[in-house]
């Protein structure tokens, strides 16, 4: 049985914990030019069906990194999507292939294909979860605060990037707070799952209260891709949960990019000090280099 990383629960807390160390360690290897070749001669199958910059170009060269190669798969470059069912790409990959990662829209989607192939699957983002996200995320919060023992507010949509953010600090112990505005909120299952695992955030519709003893404060866009339809509607329903400099003050800011300026976040904030989304970027590589060699282990 292979493992598949549908989301950040298919660890168990420990084996997060040591994919973030093995992270750490990769990365420190590659700063000092002494990086490692677990992965030498094996090849990541990446499905794209939206578009991606860190996520494409993150794996990539990861696999570059590791020794390995990556093989992007666009939307027009397979059949997947214009008529050959899921679980026959999926076994039919899994026979070349080493790993496969996917970007898709439906969150089913990527499930049937962990369920078919037979190597690692792994989620590049559907319009449930982000996992990959997240173990950058906490990569970036255990490296700025030295541990877990951290105060989040969640500012913004409850969806993909959030829903992945609330399980991975439910299995962290980090102190989270979610605002989002009414019916915008992180799903039932989400909301078991990490009450499940302990640790269920705290909900609220109020931005400043869940800023106001918040060590760290996250956003992401209000409009996700393939949601372009309901652009005007969402920003009526945003109004109000932008994040300026004067909402956070001094406090750091994660974004997980890319980012729409002037609606969830303004332009002066982002371009800050206090915007340490590009440490937050890079480590989408180191992060995922760690998965990967910890998946091959
Ligand atoms: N954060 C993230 O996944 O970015 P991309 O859409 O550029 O891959
Ligand atoms: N919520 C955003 C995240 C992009 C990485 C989207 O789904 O478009």
């Amino acid at each position: 049985m292979t493992r598949d990383i549908v989301d950040v629960d298919d660890l168990t807390a420990t084996e997060v914990e040591e994919v973030l160390s093995l992270s750490a360690e990769l990365k420190s290897a590659q700063r000092s030019s002494a990086g490692q070749r677990p992965l030498a001669d094996q090849t990541l199958a990446m499905i794209f069906e939206k578009p991606s910059t860190r996520t494409r170009v993150s794996f990539e060269t990861g696999m570059t990194q590791l020794g390995g190669h990556a093989i992007f798969l666009g939307p027009d470059d397979i059949h997947l999507g214009h008529g050959e069912p899921i679980k026959d790409t999926a076994r039919a990959i899994s026979r070349y292939a080493d790993f496969i990662m996917a970007r898709v829209f439906d969150h089913s989607d990527v499930v049937e294909l962990a369920e078919y192939a037979t190597v690692p699957v792994i989620n590049g983002l559907t319009d449930d979860a982000h996992p990959c996200q997240t173990l950058a995320d906490l990569l970036t919060i255990r490296e700025r605060f030295g541990g877990f023992d951290v105060d989040v507010a969640w500012v913004g949509d409850g969806n993909n990037v959030c829903q992945s953010f609330v399980v991975g600090s439910a299995m962290t112990d980090l102190d989270l707070t979610v605002a989002t505005p009414e019916g915008y909120g992180i799903s039932e299952d989400v909301r078991d799952r990490a009450a499940e695992l302990g640790n269920a955030p705290e909900e609220t519709h109020d931005p400043d209260a869940a800023i106001a003893d918040a060590d760290i404060v996250y956003t992401d866009v209000w409009v996700s891709m393939g949601q372009e339809d309901k652009r005007e509607e969402k920003l009526a329903d945003f109004d109000g949960f932008q994040l300026t400099t004067d909402r956070v003050g001094d406090r750091p800011v994660l974004h997980c990019l890319p980012a729409h300026r002037g609606e969830e976040i303004t332009d002066d904030l982002l371009e800050s000090d206090n915007a340490i989304v590009w440490d937050q970027a890079e480590n989408r590589l180191h992060a995922q280099n760690g998965l990967l060699a910890w998946l091959s282990e």
